[in-house]
């Protein structure tokens, strides 16, 4: 496994995702990756192939939300939240097909989105930025499918809904308390929860399944 990102503590803090990897048995290597520019992703996808012979999966899970409404996003805050997600959707997904276009196994691809996506709902203005980052994520996985399909490739997307994430040294997430109250599950979700639908994605048991959204929310 090869791991992309911009920093390699992870934010919730503890153990790096690599050396978790590697204590458990398994074989992973971080690169700091920022998938913003297409330079960084081919030095991604190029590490794997040269460590592992071959490329797999590939998840798009990389984002930076500006965290302001539509009417206080700066210019640059804008652009990097954008460039951090649907850009590197499509740019990863053709470095794929560039690399892969005559191969036997071809790789399957899963894009992180967002409920907000999809809906509008009752949420505050405060979102709408992000609400147009994650649908783009979206449209670009589902534009993405009939440009792959013929190789084989496959784009799909996950859209989950409120997923708890314990941050000791980050302030209290203001949308909990209207997550709770809109999800009638009993609980909330766990990372646990969007890794078991990556896992199904990835896996051989997804077949003819290309720029689906798969939404993983409680029904909240
Ligand atoms: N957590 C939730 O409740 C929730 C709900 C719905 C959708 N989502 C979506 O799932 C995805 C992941 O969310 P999360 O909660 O795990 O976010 P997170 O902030 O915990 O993790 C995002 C990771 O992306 C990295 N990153 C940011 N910009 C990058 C860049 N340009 N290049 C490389 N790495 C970069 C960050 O360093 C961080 O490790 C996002 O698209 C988010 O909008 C999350």
């Amino acid at each position: 496994m090869v791991i992309g990102d911009v920093r390699e503590e992870p934010l919730e803090g503890g153990e790096c995702t690599a050396q978790l990897i590697a204590r458990r048995g398994g074989d992973a290597l971080f690169m700091r990756t920022d998938v913003a520019t297409w330079r960084d992703i081919d030095a991604l996808i190029s590490a794997a192939v040269d460590r592992h012979g071959r490329l797999d999966v590939m998840v798009n899970n990389a984002a930076t939300a500006s965290g302001t409404g539509l009417l206080d996003t700066t210019p640059s805050s804008g652009k990097r939240s954008w460039a951090s997600t649907s850009p590197a959707c499509s740019m990863a997904a053709s470095e794929l097909r560039n690399r892969w276009s005559r191969r036997s196994r071809a790789p399957k691809c899963a894009a992180g989105s967002s409920i907000w996506g999809r809906r509008w709902g009752s949420s505050t203005r405060r979102t709408i930025p992000l609400r147009c980052q994650q649908g783009g994520r979206h449209l670009s996985d589902t534009a993405d499918r009939g440009d792959y399909a013929p190789q084989l490739i496959v784009c799909n997307c996950i859209s989950p809904g409120k997923i708890v994430i314990e941050r000791p040294n980050f302030p209290p997430d203001p949308e909990l308390e209207n997550a709770r109250w809109r999800t009638p599950w009993p609980r909330l979700g766990r990372p646990q929860d969007i890794a078991n639908a990556a896992v199904f994605l990835a896996s051989d048991r997804a077949t003819y399944m290309t720029g689906s959204n798969l939404v993983v929310d409680g029904a909240g």
